[in-house]
């Protein structure tokens, strides 16, 4: 069953709640390997991705008992450092066992992720930061080889603006042994929702959230409780799809303050947008207008949603831009949106799109988890029948996707 039909034309109406957020999931479960206690962990959404990372951590001696929403992971004792090739190629995040396994055991053995989808995605910038904390990092037969006494703290200047680097730093700073200052950190708010399961856990860091990250090295770290944030890549996946499709729905267990950037950008197409602390509230009353969008690091608009205002673009009242700065090669969507009727040149980094009064349905192509939502946001929109293959890119990043959808009155149907 690796295809979903989607009927389209139907406005969206209804209420559905948010998952808890994949990209916090997967550094926050890496930091149970910090510590010898155990972690327990509350809103751990049910993804692919997560069992990736719960098979990769088990490999190396984790116990992991997942629950309905929750997952116990207890890291008593590592039996191996290594994360394969097999399983660091299927999810890139595996990459942030790195720092906390070189931190706890003095030594990792961690595939090269290589390229993907999206681009090129190098990791010296992680490689780069343990390095300035004293780690030696050989790479032997596509495996990083890094090997530390203990780990020293160090004042790192990041060359570029990177989530997982800055996540893998911070965990190893956390066991280093003195002060560490990240500097040109990542401010997304997964990084931060890890620093607060790192402070209950016992780290001292101070600034996450900020470009300037300050942590003070402990020599362990203990068990905690911790709520995974929010999932605000998915929030704003259902807020995309419903200000194209019109209608009004309402999204419970939100974090709406990580969304500024999407909210400004919906409002700016004409749909009234209603916050409370933990819900949001979309209504879509007409076409929406064309709105230009261009990628930056947090708090600017997310690589994430770029895919799916793609989409909102292609049945938009006039011309939007959409420029990606993050990734090099993540435009692969509009090829996919062409064949369903959308209008979009591709200059460079920048993708011209001219609105069309309708899409019609056709067979799609996924390629990558987050064009995946653009085209099924594009085929909610599109006249007629379209069939989107190789969803498994979708199961890695959205719960229930179906039978959310469903609940809002999209007619969706997964098919073999
Ligand atoms: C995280 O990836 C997310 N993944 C991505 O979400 C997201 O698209 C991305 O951040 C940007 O927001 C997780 O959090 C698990 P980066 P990450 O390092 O950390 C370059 C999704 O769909 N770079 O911030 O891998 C890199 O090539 C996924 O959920 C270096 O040059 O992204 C890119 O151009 C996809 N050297 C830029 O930095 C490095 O050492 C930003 O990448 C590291 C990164």
């Amino acid at each position: 069953m690796d295809k979903l039909k989607i009927t389209g034309g139907r406005p969206l109406e209804g209420e559905v709640q948010v998952s808890g957020a994949k990209n916090a999931a997967l550094p926050i479960m890496c930091a149970a390997l910090l510590s010898a206690k155990p972690l327990a962990l509350t809103n751990v959404p049910r993804l692919r991705d997560i069992s990736t990372m719960a098979r990769l951590l088990a490999q190396m001696g984790v116990a992991v008992e997942r629950s309905e929403q929750g997952a116990v992971l207890h890291a008593k004792a590592i039996t191996d450092p290594t994360a394969t090739y097999e399983l660091v190629k299927t999810m890139r995040a595996s990459v942030l066992v790195l720092g906390p396994l070189l931190a706890r055991c003095g030594e990792a053995k961690v595939s090269l992720p290589g390229g993907c989808a999206i681009g090129a995605r190098p990791v010296d910038q992680h490689v780069k930061g343990l390095q300035a904390m004293g780690a030696t990092i050989s790479i032997e037969h596509g495996y990083m080889q890094a090997s530390a006494r203990r780990l020293r703290g160090a004042r790192i200047v990041m060359d570029l603006v990177t989530v997982t680097g800055t996540e893998n730093l911070m965990m190893a700073a956390a066991l280093a042994e003195g002060e560490t200052l990240l500097e040109n950190a990542a401010r997304e708010p997964e990084v931060l929702d890890l620093a607060r399961c790192l402070g209950a856990m016992g780290a001292k860091i101070e600034g996450a959230g900020s470009d300037v990250i300050r942590i003070q090295g402990v020599r362990a770290l203990g068990g905690a409780e911790h709520r995974v944030m929010p999932d605000r890549i998915e929030t704003g996946t259902y807020l995309a799809a419903a200000a194209a499709a019109g209608g009004k729905i309402r999204l419970t267990g939100a974090a709406p303050k990580t969304l500024d950037a999407t909210l400004d950008k919906l409002r700016e197409a004409g749909s009234k947008i209603t916050v409370t602390e933990s819900s949001i509230e979309i209504e879509t009353a007409r076409r929406p207008a064309a709105v230009s969008v261009r990628t930056a690091p947090y708090p600017g608009f997310a690589t994430d949603m770029q895919a799916q205002f793609m989409a909102l673009a292609c049945v938009a009242d006039g011309t939007a831009l959409i420029t990606e700065t993050i990734f090099e090669n993540r435009f692969m969507h509009a090829i996919e949106l062409q064949r369903l009727g959308a209008d979009i040149r591709l200059e460079g980094n920048t993708a011209v799109v001219r609105g069309v009064e309708r899409l019609q349905g056709a067979g799609v192509m996924a390629t990558d988890l987050r064009a995946s939502a653009g085209l099924v946001i594009a085929a909610l929109v599109a006249e007629g029948d379209t069939v989107v293959d190789r969803i498994y890119h979708l199961d890695r990043g959205y719960e229930g996707l179906e039978k959310k959808l469903g609940l809002l009155g999209a007619r969706v149907a997964r098919i073999a």
